[in-house]
């Protein structure tokens, strides 16, 4: 039986339980064999099919998916069936067809493309690059609402002539929706049915088509490549122009995420690659994937974001991914492969500042995006909900005003104190407002510090952080009748210090391959605007009748647009670079100051924060157009990444389209070239390989120096680094030598430079036994 089956048998009951278990499954064979032509491709899965089930007609009523850039095909089958299939020696992996989940304009400015007077200077990426123009972005996500002005195509010349890609007719699309900006909308929807179901288009609100109901997908999508449009605000907070990351580039949506009755997720892996497999014939240039699955990870071989994505770089095809939103607990990162780029989410410099005064005249600030408003000059009064619970509920739901837990006779006319968490933040003033309640103050929990989402409430109300939230129950507490009342929100410029890493961003190490450190880098991830479904009201809750063209939002799936915007600029400004060269230009730019001039700090903990939170750094996309050196990383260097993880070498073979041999002498993983370092097991001395190639001036030469993490010694060599043309590649050695012992992992770095370009990596170490 293969390898991998056996991983993902005994994984079955950490991810589901065993009546959930899958009912469909992608069978994975690798590369298709470099003989077939597209047209045959298909025929072998038929046959395999009809071996599994015993019949052509069953062969033929199983089957989902034919992939045709990657050997493999998706299909219902009984656990038995796919056992079979497993033990196959052409099969990689049989994979269960998993649920993913989604990951949920001024950031431009605060990353330097333009300045505060919406000017852009010659040495902007947008101008190098002429807006990332002609270079296609898919986005597998829950779809795009067409209408938006961010899809308008004013200025945009004709749809590039490789193009194959279209909109697809369905509910409420069609042809007629597709432009020169948005140029491609196709749905994905056959895994997520095998598993939940036909899509109840009554119960869910979905559209069986690439319309978007969820409006996580037309959030992303106009994030990265977006038209300018002047005047956009939500409920009248940050107005100005929404601006995407290219925003000449092109939209092509593949909606793979749907509204699932059974609770959030609802992007299953069979329609995640079927979505790959298309974009990829359709001419994508860079995908854009704001969705995951968080910690225990999957193998690669397993999880169908890490094998469309590797099939896609094969193609020259960058893949950019979201981190997840299970920060701050260690180990909590996702989409950890090496040819992913994976982001973590930042705040921006913009809060949206709002008040709450006590009835003793203190003051405390918070943030909020509600237009609903209280006379603030009136003093009303105010109660902690974990004192109003409804009869048969107890203080620890009401506390953090659940569905049904607050008493009316106790919160009527008042203002309430609710907890951040087990519910949706603004349902928790929708609760308050059933209830009778007239304002809410959400405080965080502990874990969440002082970072504050700011929410669109339906009723006047703000949320503060864990330590000032202390504040309102102190004073709860001490009064007899405590009262207070809230100041509206104001949007706010200028805020210091920014970025700041936002407590849900995940974190590393990564569990998968602790070799590789992931996130890659940070990009703004907090109180993003981008266009928005007009399907559903702002906050979806009932009675909530307030529809907005543009929302704020927050999470590592915000961020991940923006390095998908800069990725596609970066592609038109060099269309002959890989996507390692790519990752390398956005990662060893990236800057490790916020604008206070200090190191980068998490709002999570008041310390520095490490590569585990910000990766490389903050994304810097000026000086990612001019990187001066970059880690160049063939596909093919995967396969003795393979290699040293210890992948049957039968599989690699397969993958590789059945050229490839494992070397006698295993390679590490450290030796990839990456450009970050991690060796998570150092034992005495641990010579790591590296080499790059010169991007920038024709000649020039790099000094290296050296940051040396905490008990340990880095040395490399050569220490100086000389090209006479671009091009050139030259490799170095970096030694590195325990020098004490170290509990935990201790961080470096060390940066090539010749007076201009600055080309840093992060050194992450732990050591072994001695
Ligand atoms: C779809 O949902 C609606 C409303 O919840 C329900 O009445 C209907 O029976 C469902 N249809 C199917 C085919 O399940
Ligand atoms: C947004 O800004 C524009 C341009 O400054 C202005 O005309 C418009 O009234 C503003 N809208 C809101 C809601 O503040
Ligand atoms: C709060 O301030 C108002 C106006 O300045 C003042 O009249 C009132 O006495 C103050 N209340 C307390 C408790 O200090
Ligand atoms: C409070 O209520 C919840 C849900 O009804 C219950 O699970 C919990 O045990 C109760 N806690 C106490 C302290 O009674
Ligand atoms: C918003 O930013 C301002 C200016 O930096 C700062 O004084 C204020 O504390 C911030 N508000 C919140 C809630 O963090
Ligand atoms: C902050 O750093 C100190 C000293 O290195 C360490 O003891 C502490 O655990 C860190 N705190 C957090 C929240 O990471
Ligand atoms: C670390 O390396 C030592 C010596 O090479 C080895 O014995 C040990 O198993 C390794 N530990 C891990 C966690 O890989």
């Amino acid at each position: 039986m293969g390898r991998f089956l056996i991983l993902c048998l005994a994984l079955i009951p950490i991810f589901l339980a065993p009546a959930l278990a899958s009912q469909s499954y992608v069978v994975y064979m690798g590369a298709h064999p470099k003989a077939s032509s597209v047209g045959t491709r298909a025929k072998p899965h038929h046959r395999m099919l009809h071996f599994a089930t015993g019949s052509k007609r069953a062969a033929e009523e199983a089957l989902l998916y034919s992939y045709k850039n990657l050997n493999a095909f998706a299909a219902k089958l009984t656990p038995e069936q796919a056992a079979l299939l497993a033990e196959r020696e052409d099969v990689v992996s049989v994979l269960p067809n998993k649920r993913h989940r989604l990951y949920t304009t001024r950031s431009w400015e605060f990353l330097g493309l333009e300045d505060i007077y919406g000017n852009v200077a010659e040495s902007s990426l947008w101008k190098k690059s002429n807006y990332g123009k002609d270079v296609v972005i898919g986005f597998i996500d829950s779809g795009v609402w067409p209408e938006s002005r961010s899809y308008s195509d004013d200025g945009l010349g004709p749809v590039p002539a490789n193009w194959k890609g279209k909109c697809e007719t369905g509910d409420l699309f069609g042809p007629e929706y597709c432009n020169k900006k948005l140029i491609g909308g196709k749905y994905f929807l056959k895994g997520f049915e095998a598993e939940e179901g036909p899509l109840n288009t009554t119960a869910t609100g979905d559209y069986r088509s690439a319309r978007d109901v969820d409006g996580h997908g037309t959030h992303t999508s106009t994030t990265a490549a977006g038209s300018f449009v002047p005047g956009a605000n939500t409920l009248g907070f940050a107005n100005g122009t929404a601006k995407g990351g290219a925003p000449l580039a092109r939209i092509a949506a593949y909606k793979a995420c749907w509204v699932s009755l059974l609770g959030t997720g609802g992007c299953y892996d069979a329609d995640i690659l079927a979505a790959f497999d298309e974009g990829v014939d359709d001419g994508v240039n860079v995908f854009s994937i704001s969705l995951g699955s968080d910690p225990p990870l999957r193998p690669f071989f397993l999880d169908g974001v890490a094998i469309g994505s590797f099939h896609a770089i094969q193609k020259g095809i960058t893949t950019v991914c979201a981190g997840g939103n299970s920060g701050p607990s260690p180990g909590s990162i996702s989409n950890v492969a090496p040819w992913i780029i994976t982001v973590g989410a930042s705040s921006i410099d913009r809060n949206f500042s709002a008040f709450v005064v006590l009835g003793n005249n203190a003051t405390i600030q918070g943030e909020s995006l509600t237009d609903q408003k209280l006379d603030e000059h009136t003093f009303y009064p105010l109660i902690d909900a974990a004192s109003a619970p409804a009869p048969g509920e107890n203080s620890s739901t009401s506390a953090y005003c659940l569905p049904g837990s607050l008493d009316q006779a106790k919160v009527q006319g008042k203002i309430v104190a609710c907890l951040r968490g087990f519910s949706a933040r603004v349902d928790k003033g929708y609760q308050v407002k059933l209830a009778g309640g007239i304002g809410i103050i959400l405080i965080n929990a502990v874990e969440q510090a002082e970072e504050v989402e700011a929410d669109p409430h339906v009723l006047p109300g703000l949320n503060l952080g864990y330590e000032k939230g202390q504040g309102v129950y102190d004073y709860i507490q001490a009064t007899n009748d405590p009262v207070a009342t809230i100041v509206p929100a104001t949007t706010v410029l200028g805020v210091q210090p920014a970025p700041m890493l936002t407590s849900f961003s995940s974190l590393g190490p990564n569990t998968l391959v602790p070799d590789i450190t992931k996130p890659d880098i940070i990009g703004p991830g907090l109180n993003i605007l981008a266009a928005y479904t007009e399907a559903v009201s702002v906050t979806g809750l009932p009675g909530d009748d307030r529809i907005v063209k543009y929302k704020i939002i927050s999470g590592t799936s915000m961020a991940a647009p923006h390095v998908s915007g800069v990725s596609a600029s970066l592609k038109a400004l060099y269309p002959h670079w890989s996507p390692a060269a790519i990752q390398s230009a956005i990662m060893t730019t990236a800057s490790q100051k916020d604008n206070t001039g200090k190191a980068i700090t998490e709002m999570s903990s008041p310390n520095a924060s490490t590569p585990f939170a910000v990766g490389s750094g903050h994304l810097n996309p000026n000086s990612a157009a001019d990187p001066g050196l970059i880690y160049d990383i063939h596909y093919t260097e995967y396969y003795k990444f393979f290699c040293a993880l210890g992948y049957r070498k039968g599989y690699i073979k397969a993958i590789s389209g059945k050229s490839f041999e494992c070397l006698q002498e295993v390679p590490k993983v450290s030796d990839l070239n990456y450009p970050s370092i991690t060796v998570s097991n150092l034992t005495g001395t641990q010579n790591v390989m590296r080499t790059v190639t010169n991007v920038g001036s024709t000649k020039s030469g790099y000094k290296v120096s050296i940051i040396n993490p905490p008990g340990v010694k880095v040395e490399i060599s050569p220490s100086t680094l000389r090209f006479s043309s671009i091009g050139q590649k030259k490799s170095f050695t970096v030694k590195i030598t325990k020098v004490s012992d170290t509990t935990d992992y201790v961080f470096g770095s060390y940066t090539w430079s010749d007076g201009t370009h600055s080309v840093r990596s992060p050194i992450i170490v732990k050591t072994g036994g001695s």
